[in-house]
């Protein structure tokens, strides 16, 4: 299959185009489209054989479920069973946006979207192509982040096509997304509401509106055993070719273990920030942004992980970036490339 590459301008979205989009979502095609997040991997939600196409494209087990996106809160009611009032608030607060709630399904959306549950994840994103997209696909779009399972998610149309050419269609390339990060997830089945995938939106901004909201216990402790409740998180996810390691504690301490092991051959990556990007005179050392601006490492996270991969290092060494609000979520993704692997240098 030919893929075909599209830019689309955000502020002055071509209406031809976006029909053309629209009617291969209507007729059960694949399109991946810019979300505000990652690179998105739309199909028809209603449509059971679109839906398998995705896992398809993507190779990825079917029992890992698929988000619902909506462009309008009006379409809400008809793939829920109800609209609990936390729901309301939350949407209120945060849709649309980078927000994805986990509400019991109704009877139009196949098990075929939920990978056999009895719940759907529901999120408006507030990306103009997106949302567009929707509308024009008939309302309810399921997309998955648009990599081949195991991959970094996309956050660059570029990244999109090497895992994707030749699988789909058409790509919207809509260019660099603004957060970097899949959505937030928040569970509204329990009795608590439960963050299952941390992100932009924070679990104390989540409490802010509801008085109350947890971590999933399985995100919380790597080594606990208890299953993480969203299915996609117990999956390896955005694992580089090369072993990663967090190396942990003081700042020099850790660039002085990293140095101690890199080298003048770039066979050993270091993914650093600006601020001490000069402490290191070895290795492939790729600064993520600033450790001033958390929102600047979210967006390079992902595309650093992937060029790691291209320039084919054996090892990569990374500083930590533990923090409360996004740098929970940034921590979450970098453990899982790391396959938890992590090293404490404070003593
Ligand atoms: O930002 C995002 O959320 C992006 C963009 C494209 O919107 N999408 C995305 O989708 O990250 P995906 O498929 O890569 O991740 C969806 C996650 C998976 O971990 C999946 O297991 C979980 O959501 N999920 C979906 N439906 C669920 C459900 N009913 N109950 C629990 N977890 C669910
Ligand atoms: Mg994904």
């Amino acid at each position: 299959m030919q893929t075909e590459v599209i830019r689309i301008e955000r502020n002055n979205i071509n209406a031809q185009i976006m029909q053309k989009a629209g009617s291969i979502l209507k007729s059960g095609g694949l399109v991946a489209f810019p979300t505000e997040t990652v690179y998105g991997l739309g199909a028809d939600a209603l449509n059971t054989e679109a839906a398998e196409k995705i896992y398809a494209a993507k190779g990825r087990p079917s029992d890992n479920p698929l988000i619902i996106h909506i462009a309008d809160m009006g379409h809400l009611d008809k793939i829920v069973k109800y609209v609990p009032d936390e729901a309301k608030k939350l949407a209120d607060a945060f849709w649309p946006g980078p927000l994805t709630m986990i509400l019991n399904k109704s009877a139009c959306v196949p098990y075929g979207t939920t990978g056999g549950l009895d719940t759907v994840a529901v999120r408006m994103p507030s990306d103009k192509i997106a949302q567009e997209l929707i509308r024009r696909g008939g309302g309810y779009v399921a997309a998955p982040s648009a990599n081949i399972s195991g991959r970094p998610s996309p956050t660059t149309a570029q990244h999109v096509y090497e895992d994707m050419n030749g699988r789909i269609p058409l790509i919207l390339d809509g260019g660099a997304v603004e957060i970097g990060l899949e959505s937030t997830i928040v569970d509204l089945t329990a009795d608590v509401p439960v963050i299952l995938r941390p992100g932009y939106i924070s679990l104390a901004m989540v409490q802010a509106i509801l008085g109350r909201a947890e971590m999933d216990r399985g995100l919380i402790a790597d080594d606990s055993g208890i299953r993480p409740k969203a299915p996609g998180m117990k999956y390896r996810h955005y694992a580089p070719k090369a072993e990663l390691k967090i190396i942990e504690g003081p700042i020099d301490r850790v660039i002085s273990y990293i140095n101690q092991r890199a080298d003048g051959s770039r066979r050993i990556g270091i993914i650093c920030t600006e601020e001490t990007r000069e402490a290191y005179p070895h290795g492939d050392i790729k600064s993520i942004g600033s450790r001033k601006n958390e929102l600047s490492i979210a967006n390079h996270l992902f595309e650093v992980l992937r060029e790691f991969d291209e320039d084919g290092v054996e090892a990569i060494y990374s500083e930590s970036f533990e923090a409360p609000g996004l740098g929970q979520a940034i921590m979450n993704r970098l453990l899982k490339a790391a396959g938890h692997q992590r090293i404490d240098v404070s003593e």
